[in-house]
């Protein structure tokens, strides 16, 4: 049975690091981008979310935004991220690289997280630098759009995440390409694994002779590579696999 086998690989594991996107936030009310109900399905990344086009138009981006924050706002750690966080204080997870920019990791009590596409719960101004927490440009949204810098008044207010066509950040794709060299497991969950560097991640981690284990509510390109698939919501899957592993270890 494929969440035992799971158990018994992550029980065994010295190095194991799981690699998460935004199908592990599902659960916790957030859409996800691809698959059933994606917002890639309503809106056009490439309009909506590349920098290029933030830089022409911020209210495309904010639009949309200003749409998905009270729920990514409202949103709480589910127990797919509760198990995560479970696991690594346990010592059975070294770290969790994710895509995520939710910050849900963090509050479910998982201490490393390599966070590949930025925080967005943060918004810098490209103009002078000021910084703000994006749970406060919420409540701007209804009668400014965009929003403007409350510092210089500035209308390129910018979340602290990476936009499609902007560089990622250096030290954590590093950092995440180091421990998934060093995994001997990687535990993939709830991603499309279509956008890189990210998706390259896992097959670092298999080049470099890890296990692969795959949560997933869909089939992914990189399921032929895993030792271990399991199709089912990350929300009920993880916590399984963490009963298992503390009746294991009992
Ligand atoms: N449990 C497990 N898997 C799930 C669940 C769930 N409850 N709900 C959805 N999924 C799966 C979907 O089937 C899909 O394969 O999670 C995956 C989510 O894929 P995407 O929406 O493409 O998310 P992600 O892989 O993180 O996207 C990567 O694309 O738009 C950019 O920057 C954005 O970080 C994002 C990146
Ligand atoms: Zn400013």
């Amino acid at each position: 049975m494929s969440v035992q086998r799971a158990a018994e690989m992550l029980c065994g594991s010295r190095s194991a690091v799981a690699l998460t996107g935004a199908g592990v936030s599902a659960e916790s009310g957030i859409p996800t981008f691809r698959g059933a109900g994606g917002i890639w399905s309503q809106y056009d990344p490439v309009k909506v979310a590349s920098i290029d086009s933030f830089l022409e138009d911020p209210s495309a981006y904010w639009k949309v935004s200003k749409e998905r924050g009270p729920a990514v706002l409202a949103a709480r750690p589910n127990p797919g991220h509760m198990a995560l966080a479970a696991l690594e204080r346990a010592g059975h997870l070294v770290g969790v690289v994710t895509q995520n920019t939710d910050g849900l990791h963090q509050d479910a009590g998982n201490h490393r997280v390599i966070e590949l596409h930025g925080s967005g719960r943060m918004v810098q101004c490209l103009d002078c630098g000021a910084r703000e927490r994006r749970a406060d440009v919420q409540s701007r949204l209804d009668f400014e759009m965009p929003p403007r810098c409350k510092t210089c008044g500035g209308v390129f207010l910018k979340p602290t995440v990476v936009l499609f066509g902007e560089a990622m950040p250096i030290l954590a794709v590093e950092e995440a390409f180091a421990l998934a060299r060093a995994a001997d497991v990687m535990l993939v969950v709830g991603s499309s694994l279509v956008v890189y560097p990210a998706a390259q991640i896992p097959f670092a981690a298999v080049e470099s002779g890890a296990e692969l284990v795959v949560v997933n509510a869909e089939p992914t390109h990189l399921d032929r590579l895993a030792k271990v698939i399991i199709r089912g919501r990350s929300g009920a899957v993880l916590p399984e696999i963490a009963a298992l592993m503390s009746a294991v270890q009992d």
